[in-house]
């Protein structure tokens, strides 16, 4: 949800400020823009004196690009933006950085100003002009207002006015050795190059210059020199701060030859798989599973219940976690989006086990559910797959998924490794609470090791979703539907195919569908049902030919050696088997390929779909 980056140092800025956009155009792109202490073409700059130079366009990144290509800015210091607009349509003048009325101090944010309209109204009152419609326009107003002749002290007066979340990043012309960076309740990271430093949204963009990366907290602020950083709390104390190396592998976050990086990483799922499995699979005198990280001990045995919270994807997987738990562990789960769990007076219990699921830890209203549910005393574990995130950080114990980056905005290895976290965990409080035996733990954690080396094997049969793809992706409507695993799994294949295929689906538990839905189904429509609990086989075929009856088209995703549907389905695409209560990290690649494939035969960019964001760091 809108990404920032900062640059200090010797090189030119401006293609550091672009190269490093690309990496954060996941985050929103309705517009892109840079503002660069330096000379711009135009002349705005006379090579000694330099000057603060803006360029912005509404759109794609490129758009950016091809303005700077013609009106080339130099300087060696600046700031860039990619959005996703909250206050304003997409626009060139709603575009960021903002600057104050002189045109000498720039800002670029990724949050909301809460109280904006107020202090706009209060800055026009004193005569200030405003450009745009954004909530950000106010900041460099205000620093303006408050600044005289430092900025460091402009902007601490200026974080004394402004209420939501933020993370800010300031040039000023007048100041031409320092760019100043604050955040709140948003996220942003410092990297430590030689002799330059930069900043950004996420590490991504900064692993081509450097690996050691400060995590700014909330409240604290950044002043950045081209031979040093400087860090102080809102009250201007310093503060010491340590780096963090980071070990990610640079090539991760590109696309290996993929077409999208969507396309990569649905076929990184089995590496992915393998990887957040292998460092919790211990070989004692039998095979067990090590939950070191999230405290896993006999003190688990005490709990009532777990509550799951999460958004998006990262809920689905929640609903899977919930089944899973309530199958193994045999107890009692609620799970609950975390934009209504904030909101609806949830009853707690200390004794409860909290599980936080956020692919990218900065999901806003997951932090708020983390933050509410850590007040009640109860245990809180986060399932993430970004380290150094503002959920990683906060909550009591980290469970990481070791996904790798996952730039595409629809969520896939992210998804499939976070349902492996939450197996991982059923199975081992299923063991503590003598739910199932050594035997039955065995056989699960063999099912579990052997998926991997199946996820490769149901890739390697991509080409018939193709196929199936090409013949269906006019569909104007599409019903995923299931029972009990199943049907979480076709509450995550609708998403898929929502976010990235803009085609109108719904995901509906089978039996639900007689009581309502099925009066939407016609000619027109496709049903995916998704058939791996073998034991509601019959029921799942009575379903199946009830929408037949009204014509609907269907497709059965399957084990491959089950005739059960092969008389009733249009199709049947066969997954490789496993044990039935483990199939959804199977039985949702095949969605995400017929998402992958009917967004591209649609001229979509699945990688950017329209009006979404990865990370929505704004409520
Ligand atoms: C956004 C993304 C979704 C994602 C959700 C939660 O809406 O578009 O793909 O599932 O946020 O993100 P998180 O990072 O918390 O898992």
């Amino acid at each position: 949800m809108c990404g920032i980056v900062g640059y200090i140092g010797d090189e030119e800025a401006t293609p550091v400020l672009v190269n490093a956009l690309k990496k954060l155009e996941y985050r929103g792109y309705d517009s892109a823009g840079i503002a660069v202490l330096g000379s711009g073409s135009e002349g705005q700059g006379d090579g000694e004196k330099r000057s603060l130079v803006v360029r912005k366009a509404k759109g794609a990144l490129k758009n950016l690009e091809q303005r700077i290509a013609t009106e080339i800015i130099r300087g060696t210091m600046g700031i860039g933006h990619t959005r996703w607009a909250t206050h304003g349509e997409p626009s060139d003048v709603n575009s960021h950085p903002h600057t104050n009325v002189s045109g000498k101090i720039a800002v670029v944010h990724n949050g909301i100003i809460e109280n904006h309209a107020k202090l706009k109204e209060w800055l026009k009152e004193s005569g200030v002009a405003f450009k745009s419609q954004t909530d950000t326009e106010v900041v460099a107003h205000l620093v303006d207002h408050f600044y005289q002749g430092d900025l460091f002290e402009a902007v601490r007066a200026t974080l004394d006015k402004i209420e939501g979340a933020y993370a800010l990043a300031f040039l000023c012309e007048n100041e031409p050795e320092r760019i100043i960076a604050v955040r709140k309740d948003a996220p942003l990271v410092i990297g430590a190059g030689k002799g330059e430093y930069l900043i950004a949204s996420d590490v991504t963009p900064l692993l081509e210059y450097t690996r050691d990366v400060y995590y700014l907290n909330d409240g604290e602020i950044a002043v950045l020199y081209r031979d040093r950083v400087e860090f102080f709390d809102r009250e201007g104390h310093p503060l010491t701060k340590e780096t963090t190396r980071v070990e990610w592998d640079v090539s991760a976050a590109e696309k290996g030859g993929f077409e999208h990086f969507m396309l990569k990483e649905i076929h990184e799922q089995p590496k992915a798989l393998a990887d957040t499995l292998r460092a919790r699979i211990k070989t004692y005198a039998a095979k067990t599973i090590n939950l070191e990280e999230i405290g896993f001990d006999a003190s688990w045995a005490q709990a009532h219940r777990v509550v799951i919270s999460a958004c998006g994807t990262a809920w689905h997987a929640g609903v899977v976690g919930k089944y899973a738990l309530e199958h193994f562990a045999r107890i009692p789960v609620d799970v609950d989006v975390a934009s209504e769990f904030r909101y609806r007076d949830p009853i707690y219990d200390p004794k409860d086990i909290f599980i936080i699921i956020s692919q990218s830890g900065e999901t806003a209203d997951t932090l708020a559910a983390m933050r509410m549910a850590r007040k009640s005393g109860a245990r809180i574990i986060a399932i993430t797959n970004v380290v150094g995130s503002t959920l990683a950080r906060e909550a009591d114990l980290v469970m990481y998924t070791w996904a790798g980056p996952e730039i595409a905005v629809a969520s896939t290895k992210a998804f499939t490794t976070q349902l492996m976290c939450v197996y991982l965990i059923a199975l081992k409080f299923g063991h503590l609470r003598k739910v199932i035996d050594d035997a039955e733990l065995a056989a699960n954690i063999d099912a579990l090791e052997a998926l991997p080396a199946l996820a490769e094997q149901l890739l390697g049969k991509k080409d018939d979703i193709q196929r199936f793809a090409a013949r269906q992706f006019n569909k104007t409507k599409a019903f995923f539907m299931g029972r009990l695993f199943d049907y979480a799994v076709s509450l995550e294949s609708a998403l898929k195919l929502k976010e990235i295929a803009y085609t109108h689906s719904e995901a509906f538990a089978a039996g639900e569908l007689k009581h309502g839905p099925i009066a939407l189904v016609d000619e027109s429509t496709l049903v995916v049902a998704i058939c791996t609990q073998s034991a509601l086989f019959d029921k799942m075929d009575s379903n199946i030919k009830e929408v037949k009856a009204r014509g609907a088209t269907v497709l059965v995703i399957t084990w491959e050696d089950e005739k059960y549907f092969d008389a009733t389905a249009d199709e049947v695409f066969r997954i490789p088997r496993t044990l039935d209560a483990l199939s959804p990290m199977l039985s949702v690649i095949p969605s995400q390929l017929y998402a992958y494939y009917c967004s591209v035969m649609r001229g979509n960019d699945p990688d950017k779909p329209r009006n979404l964001a990865k990370s929505v760091t704004v409520e």
